[in-house]
């Protein structure tokens, strides 16, 4: 396990800015819908493929496989999140260049939960020795279309891991061996049960000294999802599960100085923090 000299960069700790906006509430619907009504289609679109696929799948992971065949069948930068190809290379680097600031080294070695099709995966995979980067996914379709970024990059000779997974159990992953293990923009995605498998099960694969980090859309307020595509947290609440599951948690304020809507915590074994393990 490399002896890590984290965070180099410096930054000045400021108070987050509180969000309490409900959007799944008929008044924020409501007063959405007449300052943008140019956006109602689309999300009328949303809502009838939400419920097409609902009727269709039996639980939240075949449902949002079936979301993710169906955005990635359009655009795989889209399918995950990117509005433009200069987003998705911007989001990737914003990624890469935030772990990079915190210390990532090429011999470390890195799970991307949801690594979707290589946004931040292709540079992490660039830059790691190879064989150290491992990507899993519950979506076939963006494994392919994170294979074709493997290739449209010339990364074969990195030997990259990418493995479909049915759920964030984890069970085919070796004990104790990732360094640092990341999860952009999926537990926003996630309900709390998804969330709360990862944390039960993420210490077993996670090294001594190594850390997970995962973004997530941040409420103050109440919690509430869109569609159930979209899940709102309060920190605390994420705070707890990890400590349910004898995690350490804390809140990375300086990922709230970079131009991104959602937050990120920091995931490490309680011992990392001098605490006594659960
Ligand atoms: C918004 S995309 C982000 C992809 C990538 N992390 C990035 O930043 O470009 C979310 C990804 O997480 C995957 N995903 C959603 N729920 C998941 C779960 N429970 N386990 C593994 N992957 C999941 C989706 O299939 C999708 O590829």
């Amino acid at each position: 396990m490399p002896i890590r000299t984290t965070t180099p960069r410096t930054t000045t700790p400021h108070a987050t800015s509180p969000r309490t906006k409900n959007r799944a509430s008929p008044l924020h619907k409501v007063r959405y819908a007449v300052r943008h009504p140019e956006r109602v289609p689309r999300y009328l679109r949303r809502l009838a493929r939400d419920l097409r696929l609902r009727l269709s799948t039996r639980d939240h992971i075949a449902y949002y496989r079936a979301v993710m065949r169906d955005d990635t069948a359009r655009s795989p930068e889209a399918a995950v999140g990117s509005a433009s190809h200069e987003r998705w290379l911007a989001l990737g680097k914003m990624q890469y260049d935030y772990l990079l600031w915190h210390g990532l080294r090429p011999d470390d070695r890195v799970l991307d939960i949801g690594c979707g099709n290589l946004r931040a995966g292709w540079r992490l995979i660039d830059y790691l020795d190879a064989g150290h980067y491992h990507g899993i996914d519950i979506s076939p379709d963006i494994l392919l279309a994170a294979q074709d970024v493997v290739v449209g990059r010339g990364l074969q000779a990195k030997l990259p891991h990418l493995s479909l997974v049915r759920d964030l159990r984890l069970a085919a992953l070796p004990e104790a061996y990732f360094t640092v293990v990341h999860a952009h923009s999926v537990f926003s995605h996630s309900p709390r049960e998804v969330i709360e498998e990862c944390l039960a099960h993420v210490a077993r694969v996670l090294a001594p000294g190594g850390y997970f980090d995962f973004t997530f859309n941040r409420t103050d307020g109440p919690e509430h999802h869109v569609l159930r595509e979209d899940f709102y947290y309060r920190t605390d609440t994420l705070v707890r599960l990890a400590a349910d599951h004898g995690l350490a948690a804390r809140f990375m304020e300086d990922w709230e100085e970079l131009p991104h809507r959602q937050s990120k915590i920091r995931v490490t074994h309680r011992a990392a923090h001098g605490e006594e393990a659960a």
